[in-house]
């Protein structure tokens, strides 16, 4: 029989959930992709990224024969760009070893570059309507708060319980719908912050409701640092032309193109960067402009400090092999990070 809770769930999605594109499909290559951009990004801003992919790649085989370049250009904006290269190796996978045809098994989906146990239990249960639960933060906040459980979510005790307990809420439910409201509850109803508890469904049988403990769960057993980094761009022109260097560290943006810089743990002085300039080409080659901007970067778990420094050739200087002279005109197709693409917004084009 089915759990009063699931019942009551797929009841309140079918009357309140949102018409979202990938909601009314059953491709399992748009599925994916919706769920790989929805990771880490919000509905709103990765729906249009969504439609972009599919317009540009209309089968997962045209995705796996574009060129990577193309793929990270076009996933510019999003972050997290281990996503876009998984997206990537995954789709060249399933051309190459599925022969083009998306695999129709939880174990076959999870295997897949940047696909975990919760995208695969959203694909397997989206697209093929196979009995996994998805468990991630939204489902952790409902859970933790209607049952009132207290066990640490980023512990193996708390993952298996919640685990265990979606388990039992999707036994005799129909999948696809259960994971699609479970979801939806989670990013509508009960929310990190001023959950909507008065006309909430399970306002009278909501543990955390009762115990006042909404605002304290989930718990979490650690809080990650953010650590402090500081980069020092050096904005080379040179006539018409600009120095790039691509990210090939393992890294934030690995691949991505930005202006060749100088990392610290400390801000530097406009001195010290014009000595550490020094290493990489004859800085009296050069005029410094006054023009210093700076920027803030907020990762997750980083904030990025940023300064750009800008620099005019006057005089033939040599420059490290891996800075690459770019004309001005076409700058724009190559991918970096948005805090790059802010900063070429603002000072290049204006
Ligand atoms: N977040 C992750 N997957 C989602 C989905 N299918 N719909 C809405 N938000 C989501």
């Amino acid at each position: 029989m089915q759990h009063p809770v699931s019942a009551a769930l797929i009841d309140w999605y079918h009357r309140n959930g949102r018409n979202l594109p990938w909601r009314n499909t059953r491709n399992p290559y748009h599925i994916w992709l919706s769920e790989i951009i929805l990771q880490q990004t919000r509905v709103e801003q990765g729906r249009p990224y969504y439609e972009k992919f599919i317009s540009t790649f209309p089968d997962i085989v045209a995705l796996a024969n574009s060129k990577e370049e193309k793929v990270l250009k076009l996933w510019q904006g999003l972050g997290y760009y281990s996503r876009a290269r998984n997206l990537h190796k995954a789709a060249k996978l399933v051309a190459s070893l599925h022969k083009g045809v998306f695999p129709s098994d939880y174990e076959s989906i999870r295997a897949l570059p940047g696909v975990g146990d919760y995208t695969a239990a959203a694909i397997a249960s989206f697209a093929y309507n196979l009995s996994y639960p998805v468990v991630d933060g939204n489902v952790y906040r409902f859970l933790s708060r209607l049952f009132g459980i207290q066990t640490p979510i980023d512990s193996t005790a708390g993952k298996k319980e919640f685990l265990a307990v979606a388990q039992e809420l999707i036994h005799d439910a129909p999948p696809h719908d259960f994971n699609q409201a479970l979801m939806e509850f989670g990013a509508l109803v009960c929310t990190p912050k001023n959950p909507e508890c008065e006309p909430c469904i399970f306002r009278s049988s909501c543990v955390a409701r009762k115990k006042k403990l909404t605002e304290q769960l989930p718990v979490k057993r650690k809080k990650q640092q953010v650590r402090d980094r500081y980069f020092h761009y050096i904005v080379l022109r040179d006539g018409n032309n600009i120095y790039l260097r691509q990210r090939t560290e393992k890294d934030i943006w690995q691949q991505l193109w930005e202006f060749p810089m100088v990392e610290t743990k400390k801000r530097l002085t406009p001195e010290s960067l014009l000595k550490e300039a020094g290493h990489y080409f004859r800085t009296n080659a050069a005029v410094m402009s006054g023009n210093i901007q700076t920027a803030r970067h907020q990762l997750s778990h980083q904030t990025l400090h940023a300064a750009f420094y800008e620099f005019t050739l006057q005089k033939k200087t040599s420059v490290p092999s891996d800075w690459k002279k770019v004309s001005r005109t076409i700058l724009r197709n190559y991918a970096v990070p948005r805090l790059i693409d802010r900063y070429l917004s603002r000072e290049l084009e204006s």
